[in-house]
């Protein structure tokens, strides 16, 4: 199969196949997402939490986007990229927020970036696309707005709310992005957004009328011992699994059962005479 293109994505969606992303930040996670299958690989901010361990996605930086997209792309070439422009890196002016997606591409290799956002964004959105940038938009929970929002929260349940983020996602479109992530909205809306829109829509807590899906690869591998959101499904155990093979090795070392002989070198014995004498 070839790396997926906006081109491809786009034709995904007319042919009603499913588009699947997950996040991946470093190298051999990209090579097991590349090896699984994964449609897109997404260098999302959840890095934040999930690897550099703040409790939200506000203090990642530029530089770490792109320190963590160059090992991803190391681990996977022939899978689409996209990465997330951090916190604060496209907010202040259109030309930084071109200048920021630009750096995502030349020096960290992605394809595409994602940003969050409506109507608050469409001028850096248009902007990047005129650089040739491909966009992925980002709306309903939008984790880089916590503090206004007042927690992680699902949005667009009343009507103002959902009326809002269905003319964002037109909005969004209509500016040039090639897909939109849809986070934590009622089923129902996703539904409808995705059937209005010509573009693809990845959910993640936006349930199964969404064009693709998208999953934090330490939720569904069930890497992290924290709190896991009522959309993540873990189709593994691996916190537990690292656990205990950690555990186990603590164990061997201090009873002596590990190293055992082979896994040492051989010297032979005249060499070690010749030192004792
Ligand atoms: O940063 C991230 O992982 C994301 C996904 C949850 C869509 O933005
Ligand atoms: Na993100």
């Amino acid at each position: 199969t070839s790396k997926a293109t906006t081109v491809k994505l786009q034709e995904m969606k007319r042919d009603r196949q499913k588009i699947v992303m997950l996040t991946a930040y470093d190298y051999p996670t990209a090579r097991t997402a590349e090896q699984g299958g994964i449609d897109v690989i997404l260098v999302g901010d959840s890095l934040g939490m999930v690897v550099l361990g703040y409790d939200s996605t506000l203090p990642v930086t530029m530089e770490d986007m792109i320190h963590h997209t160059k090992a991803v792309t190391r681990g996977s070439k022939q899978t689409m990229i996209v990465t997330d422009l951090p916190f604060l890196s496209y907010h202040i002016s259109t030309p930084e927020a071109v200048r920021n997606a630009g750096r995502l591409i030349q020096e960290g290799g992605a394809d595409a970036v994602k940003l969050e956002g409506g109507r608050e964004v469409i001028e850096q959105v248009q902007a990047i696309v005129r650089a040739g940038i491909p966009v992925c938009g980002h709306i309903g929970l939008q984790p880089q707005m916590v503090n206004q929002l007042g927690g992680y929260k699902v949005q667009g349940k009343d009507f103002d709310g959902a009326k809002k983020i269905l003319e964002d996602a037109l909005l969004l479109q209509e500016a040039g992005c090639f897909a939109l992530v849809l986070e934590c909205v009622p089923t129902s809306l996703a539904a409808l957004i995705s059937e209005r829109l010509s573009i693809p829509t990845i959910g993640i807590g936006a349930g199964d009328g969404c064009d693709g899906q998208v999953l934090v690869v330490h939720d569904m591998l069930g890497i992290t011992d924290k709190y896991l959101p009522k959309f993540a499904k873990k189709y593994s155990e691996l916190a537990e699994d690292m656990k205990a093979a950690v555990a186990q090795y603590a164990q061997e070392v201090r009873d002596g059962a590990f190293p055992e002989a082979h896994h040492g070198f051989k010297m032979s014995e005249d060499v070690l005479e010749r030192l004792v004498e």
